[in-house]
């Protein structure tokens, strides 16, 4: 499993060194409040002409700065505003890759993340056709991911703890640990169903509430994890990617990462 890092926070990304790191609109905010980040972001957004400029202007700023750190993809999202709309969420892709490029980043490290809407999969499958790579985000079953591996994506982002929230908000007394949690057993199907049927779309567990479901989905391709669960996981069980048992090592390519280890 490679370890990505669902943030926008620099020094976790030095701390805890992962593959990949990923990053919403919440997280970047987030991150360009961070001291020392908040009056140079301030002045970059200023000098945008909207306020979708602004967002890109920070997120690629950001984003420019993880790519230096991690040797594999960074995730830079679409504004969710626009999930309904194919030709804005071209438009705004493309002036993303526009300006990693402005700024050295090699285009094919950046995967754009677009929600996993049938105008959010049309506009990936528009992009890849380009040779721009996508992550499809906001997915919450087997067919949103079969449509988004159809359209031929490089990543997908089946959600865990979104699917838990429902479900727990609907029974809070009933047990959902490890495999009874319901947003493991849905990125556990979907990563079975691609692999039974050779789909090489990347699956990426995405949304975790606890280490129990980052335990449980142990194996998947790639999972990316808030600084605060790595925190949890590297206090109690060292390497992440050593200490966990894969769910179907059998069906899974080797991983670079795994292969050094
Ligand atoms: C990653 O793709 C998502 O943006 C992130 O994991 C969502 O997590 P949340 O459900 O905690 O917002």
């Amino acid at each position: 499993t490679t370890v990505v890092a669902d943030t926008g926070d620099i020094e976790a990304i030095r701390r805890f060194q992962p593959t990949d790191a990923t990053t919403n609109p919440s997280l970047i905010l987030q991150a360009a409040q961070q001291e020392g980040r908040r009056q140079r972001l301030g002045e970059i957004a200023r000098q945008a002409t909207d306020i979708d400029d602004a967002l890109d202007a920070v997120a690629v700023e950001i984003g420019s700065e993880i790519s230096a750190l991690v040797p594999g993809y960074v995730s830079t999202e679409v504004s969710a505003r626009l999930s309904f709309d194919t030709e804005a969420s071209l438009a705004r892709a493309r002036a993303l890759i526009d300006r990693y490029q402005r700024h050295g980043v090699d285009p094919s490290r950046i995967l754009i993340k677009l929600a996993s809407t049938w105008e959010g999969i049309r506009a990936a499958q528009v992009l890849e056709r380009e040779g721009i790579h996508c992550n499809l985000t906001l997915m919450f079953g087997v067919d949103q991911a079969r449509a988004c591996a159809d359209a031929g994506v490089t990543l997908v982002s089946p959600f865990v703890g979104r699917i838990l929230d429902w479900h727990k908000s609907r029974e809070p007394e009933a047990d959902f640990e490890g495999d009874r949690d319901p947003g493991v057993q849905s990125v556990k199907r979907i990563y079975e169903h691609f692999k039974g049927h050779g789909y090489e779309t990347i699956v990426m567990g995405a949304s975790f509430r606890n280490s129990g479901e980052i335990k449980a989905l142990a194996g998947c391709d790639r999972l990316t994890i808030s600084p605060a669960l790595l925190g949890e996981l590297a206090e109690s069980h060292g390497h992440l990617a050593r200490r966990l048992s894969p769910m179907d090592a059998e069906t899974r390519a080797p991983e670079p990462q795994d292969e050094a280890e």
